[in-house]
């Protein structure tokens, strides 16, 4: 960028911090929050967006996990109309910034110092090639276990489980007492989510980095991972005959419905509990997968901006990059998407114990160094080695005459260099 550009910039973001009338623009922007819980979210984004005179124009493919909205922006950018933003993560960002389809808002990050308020951890996915070309909103913790206290009780299950000793002998309580104990919704990406989760708590973090996010062929045909599948293919016999292919949400429907006991999910989930006007601690408890009270799967959404033409459509989306990394939206938002601020330093009176606990677990485990990225949700590989993970992960769940030892070895030829792109 040239010097002039990067002054008109940095005079375009001192106007929005000032609060100069606005000129009105749209955004139209990607996501894929269509559950209750998320659509109060957004709610929340479009509201804020609106008060400027801007206007939100919904681009919203649904489908938990983003794949097909990832799927349709490819769609958008190749016919060379690419919203203003998407709900877009981790290496993906990378991906898009490369295509050279991304804008730059470092004017904007070193004028509201985004440095010095993100963890450096999320920062760094942020950027490209050291500039910034997304804002992230929020940190989901993904290794959660939710669990309807009523039904814990009338099953005589006297607290939540800690380990997978103790989670067993309460999904077995729980299905005496005529309930489902495992709501778990058959999708790719679901069967993904739980895979990750038993594979941090039966190795902890290091078998979790080594064999998912930097895929060594010893983890991935190791012992511990072993167990870890052996141990996904017992919790199957605990769900319902109606989970293959279920949404999400659904799934969490029957535990706040108190139809079922558990349900292993990231806090999103959280947003349809809330939503449905339950309270932690008292009608659903959140406790820590089992054997992962010491780590932390964190997911990041973030917003990437595309390159548009035509300066109203460009400081509309300077607002709302400038929107999205403000206080008061990281907090409204974050009480209702069941996530908590990425800001750091953020008074979190008004959040509840489940995302005090997140945020305490979030600071402890990025100083112990258990702090590692969600696979399952787009945090540490490639879209492309995600997508053949996912697609073997999950045809080990559905399938059971796939034996451990052939996913194992399907796993460990992840890591083959025409495989590796990094
Ligand atoms: C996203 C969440 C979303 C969830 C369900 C996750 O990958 O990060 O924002 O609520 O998928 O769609």
């Amino acid at each position: 960028m040239t010097l002039a550009a990067v002054l008109q910039r940095a005079l375009a973001a001192i106007t929005l911090l000032v609060g100069a009338p606005a000129i009105a623009g749209e955004v139209e922007v990607l996501h894929y929050w269509t559950s209750g819980g998320e659509a109060k979210s957004v709610a929340e984004l479009k509201a804020s967006m609106a008060q400027r005179g801007h206007t939100w124009k919904d681009f919203t493919v649904p489908g938990g996990g983003g794949q097909n909205a990832m799927a349709v922006l490819r769609e958008r950018v190749l016919q060379g109309q690419p919203p203003a933003a998407a709900n877009i993560k981790g290496p993906a960002i990378q991906e898009w910034a490369a295509l050279n389809a991304l804008t730059s808002l470092d004017a904007m990050a070193s004028f509201d110092r985004w440095d010095d308020v993100l963890p450096k951890v999320v920062a760094d996915q942020m950027k490209h090639k050291g500039r910034y070309v997304a804002v992230p909103v929020n940190v989901h913790r993904v290794n959660w276990l939710w669990a309807n206290a009523a039904v814990l009780r009338k099953a005589g299950v006297a607290s939540a489980p800690r380990s997978f000793d103790e989670f067993f002998a309460a999904a077995d309580r729980i299905r005496a007492a005529g309930f489902i104990p495992v709501a778990h919704g058959g999708q790719d990406w679901q069967d993904f989510t739980l895979f990750e989760s038993i594979v941090l708590g039966v190795g902890g973090p290091a078998l979790y980095t080594r064999a998912l996010v930097n895929l060594e062929p010893a983890a991935l045909s190791g012992d511990a991972m072993r167990r870890s599948l052996e141990l996904m293919r017992r919790i199957k016999p605990y769900t319902d005959a109606a989970s293959p292919g279920r949404d999400w949400n659904l799934s969490t429907e029957l535990v706040i419905g108190g139809k079922a006991g558990f349900q292993f999910m990231g806090d999103w989930a959280k947003g349809e509990f809330i939503a449905a006007g339950q309270t932690p601690g008292k009608d659903f408890l959140c406790v820590p997968a089992p054997g992962t009270a010491e780590a932390y799967t964190y997911n990041v959404d973030s917003f990437a901006m595309f390159q548009l033409k035509g300066w109203e459509a460009q400081k509309a989306q300077g607002y709302l990059a400038y929107l999205l990394m403000g206080k008061d939206f990281q907090e409204r938002f974050n009480l209702r998407k069941g996530s908590i601020p990425v800001r750091l330093n953020m008074p979190l009176d008004r959040f509840d114990d489940c995302a005090k606990v997140s945020a305490r677990d979030f600071a402890a485990t990025s100083r112990s160094g258990a702090l590692v990225p969600s696979v399952a949700h787009g945090m540490a590989l490639t879209p492309a080695q995600q997508a053949s993970m996912r697609k073997l992960v999950s045809d080990f769940w559905n399938n059971d005459k796939l034996t451990v030892s052939e996913v194992q070895s399907q796993l460990t030829a992840l890591s083959a260099p025409s495989q590796k792109s990094h």
